[in-house]
C-alpha cells in the first residue's frame, strides 16, 4: 500500500499543496496535482506561473504546462496566451483529444472551443517590474527572483501517480521560445511503475538532456529517489557545465511516495504534504 503524497516545488507549493491535498484524499492524484497548480496560476504575486508571470521580451504572457498520469496519458499546451489556467488546457488536451500538445494560436483556439474565457494576464505590478529590469538589462538568473515553475507530483491511496507543471517561462525570453515544462520526458514525466518527476529552473537545461524522463529511468535501474535525481543533476553539471548563475532542481517521489530532491544551486525548496500535514524542505545543493 502507497502512502499518499503530494509534493510542489518553492515556496508557492505550499499553498498549491494546500489547495490539492483535500482532492488528493477525496479523488486522485490527477485532480489533486491540476488543483495544486491552478492554485500557483492563479496567484498574481508569483511571477512564473499564470497571471502576473513575467513577459517575454515582447511584452506578451506566453504560458507552457502539461499533466501526466500513472499509465503514460498526457497533454500540453506551449506558448499558450490568454487563458489563466494552462493546466487545464493541458488536462483537456489530454482527456479530449488522441493528441499530446498544442501550441500558440491552437492551443487557444482549443481551450476557446472548449468554454474556457479569455482573460489578461498580464498585471500592472508585473509589467513595472519588467520594465524596470529591462531598463537595466538584468536578466534574473532563473529561479533565485524569479522561483520559477511550479511542479506538482502526487501519489494517491490507491497508489496512482499523477503530475503537472505550469510556468510563464523564463523572463527576457525571445517570443516563440518553449521551455522544458510542457514537454513530455523534459519538464515532467511519469510512470506508474516506477514514480513522477519534475523539473524547475532554466528549462534548457532539462531540455538537453530529457531530465524527467532520466531520473525516472535511473529509478527504474535501482537508485533511490533523491539518489537519482543527484545523479541527473551530476550529469547535467558534468556534461553541461552550466554557468555559475544557472540553477535546475529535479524534485521525484517513487511508487510507494517516498520522495527527493536535488539542484545545481543553493536555494531550492519544495513543500511536502503527508497525512495532511504540510512542510517546507530545503535542499541542499
Ligand atoms: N523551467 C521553465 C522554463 O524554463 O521555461
Amino acid at each position: 500500500m502507497s502512502e499518499p503524497v503530494l509534493v510542489s516545488t518553492w515556496h508557492h507549493g505550499r499553498g498549491a499543496n494546500e489547495a490539492g491535498w483535500p482532492h488528493l484524499v477525496s479523488r486522485s492524484a490527477l485532480d489533486a496535482v491540476e488543483e495544486a497548480v491552478r492554485t500557483a496560476e492563479a496567484d498574481p504575486e508569483v511571477r512564473s506561473v499564470g497571471r502576473g508571470g513575467y513577459p517575454d521580451r515582447l511584452g506578451r504572457v506566453t504560458l507552457d504546462a502539461v499533466v501526466m498520469d500513472h499509465d503514460y496519458r498526457c497533454g500540453a499546451v506551449a506558448a499558450l496566451e490568454g487563458f489563466l489556467h494552462a493546466v487545464s488546457v493541458a488536462r483537456e488536451v489530454m482527456e479530449r483529444t488522441d493528441h499530446v500538445l498544442l501550441a500558440g494560436a491552437g492551443a487557444a483556439d482549443f481551450a476557446r472551443s472548449i468554454g474556457m474565457q479569455p482573460e489578461r494576464l498580464l498585471t500592472a505590478e508585473t509589467m513595472r517590474l519588467f520594465e524596470e529590469k529591462v531598463r537595466v538589462r538584468e536578466t534574473a538568473p532563473a529561479n533565485i527572483e524569479n522561483h520559477d515553475t511550479i511542479v506538482s507530483l502526487g501519489c494517491d491511496a490507491q497508489g496512482r501517480l499523477a503530475g503537472a507543471c505550469s510556468t510563464s517561462g523564463l523572463m527576457n525570453r525571445l517570443h516563440g521560445r518553449v521551455g522544458d515544462s510542457p514537454i513530455v520526458g523534459a519538464g515532467l514525466y511519469v510512470d506508474g511503475e516506477v514514480g513522477a518527476a519534475g523539473a524547475t529552473g532554466h528549462g534548457e537545461l532539462a531540455l538537453r538532456v530529457a531530465a524527467s524522463a532520466l531520473v525516472i529511468e535511473r529509478m527504474r535501474g535501482g537508485l533511490a529517489v533523491a539518489a537519482a535525481c543527484e545523479s541527473v543533476i551530476e550529469h547535467i553539471r558534468r556534461r553541461l557545465r552550466p554557468g555559475p548563475d544557472r540553477q535546475l532542481a529535479l524534485l521525484a517521489i517513487d511508487r510507494d511516495g517516498r520522495c527527493g530532491a536535488a539542484a545545481l544551486l543553493p536555494g531550492f525548496s519544495y513543500a511536502l504534504t503527508r497525512a495532511g500535514v504540510h512542510e517546507m524542505v530545503e535542499v541542499d545543493a
